[in-house]
């Protein structure tokens, strides 16, 4: 039977002593898209992950990957030549050169893809040359996509890529995933970034202590939990007085300008042609909601750049 699922996830449970850390979760990731696994720190991701890939057992609950089920051993041992694995604290041999550790990596999966291929796919060009203990943190992690791909896998686990990298390195990281998802590959991406999974995924799920909070399209969960659009408006103390007096709507004062939730554009125009017949001077732009106003609202805290709730 042809399935255009690459994993199903049915009533997943994974305790650790008196700690449960993955709670009957079930979700299903379809062939070729990136599926953001987006929650903070300690919320299990890197448990279902591991499950996922075989590396760990379940406690409970039914796991199926590209057909197989991992916590099977002989078909986990079948499973890992069509999956790549890009761990959480990957690390490459130190004292062999980006290229030779790529080479190294092809002949494992029995020269399925050429280093050659591998570097130009993770733009390493310039430094195929350079000893891996001298990479940058974004340039390693390259390396690591690379090691990923060495088996021209159909499915790639990606936990945490760019955890750690400067936002420009985050940056080129997407890129290449934005690649694989070209080449037709099948991308689980797990992050505590909201903009990362807001940006490379095709569907979101939110997992937070060990539960699953939401699961959709970034725009599936912007429309349903994002708070709608708003109106940034900005000018001098008039301005700012107005609107807080005249819009029906409810303005949020914040620093030197105000925000106007608005549902249609005739409400947005309403209130700018409102400030331009007053013959007043203002600045605004249109916000729409994201991720984060999505985690937010349904788990009352944000998560930080380290990952932390807060
Ligand atoms: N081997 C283990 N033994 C005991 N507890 C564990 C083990 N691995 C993970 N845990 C606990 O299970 C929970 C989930 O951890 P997990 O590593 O899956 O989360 P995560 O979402 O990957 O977090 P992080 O962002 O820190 O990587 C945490 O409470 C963690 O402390
Ligand atoms: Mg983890």
């Amino acid at each position: 039977m042809i399935t255009m699922l690459a994993i199903e996830v049915s009533e997943l449970v994974k305790k650790y002593g008196e700690v449960v850390a993955v709670n009957r979760i079930s979700f299903k990731v379809f062939k070729g898209k990136v599926f953001g696994f987006l929650g903070p720190n300690g919320a299990g991701k890197t448990t279902t992950v591991e499950i996922l890939e075989g590396l760990r057992q379940p406690t409970s609950g039914s796991v199926k990957v590209l057909g197989y089920n991992p916590s099977r051993p002989e078909e986990a041992s079948k499973l890992k030549w069509k999956i790549g694995i890009l761990p959480q604290d990957f690390n490459a041999l130190d004292r062999l050169t980006v290229k030779e550790n790529i080479n190294l990596f092809c002949a494992l999966y029995g020269n399925r893809i050429s280093a050659e291929e591998l570097i130009k796919l993770v733009d390493l060009g310039d430094y195929k040359k350079v000893r891996f203990y001298k990479l940058s943190g974004g340039l390693k992690q390259r390396v690591g996509l690379a090691v990923a791909m060495a088996g021209d896998p159909e499915l790639v686990f990606l936990d945490e890529p760019t955890s750690g990298l400067d936002p420009r390195s985050r940056r080129e990281t997407w890129k290449i995933i934005e690649g694989l998802k070209e080449l037709g590959k099948t991308v689980f991406l797990t992050t505590h970034y909201m903009d990362e999974a807001e940006n490379l995924s095709d569907e979101i799920t939110i997992i937070n202590k060990g539960e699953i909070v939401a699961h959709g399209t970034p725009e599936e969960l912007i429309e349903n939990y994002g708070g709608g659009k708003r109106l940034i408006i900005r000018g001098d103390g008039e301005v700012l007085n107005v609107l807080l007096g005249e819009t029906g709507e409810k303005p949020v004062k914040v620093g030197g300008e105000v925000r106007v939730p608005f549902n249609k554009p005739s409400e947005a125009v309403k209130i700018l042609e409102m400030l331009s017949l007053k013959g007043l001077n203002y600045d605004f732009e249109v916000e729409k909601g994201s991720i984060e106003d999505v985690f937010l609202k349904l788990v009352g805290a944000k998560i930080t750049e380290e990952g932390e709730l807060k």
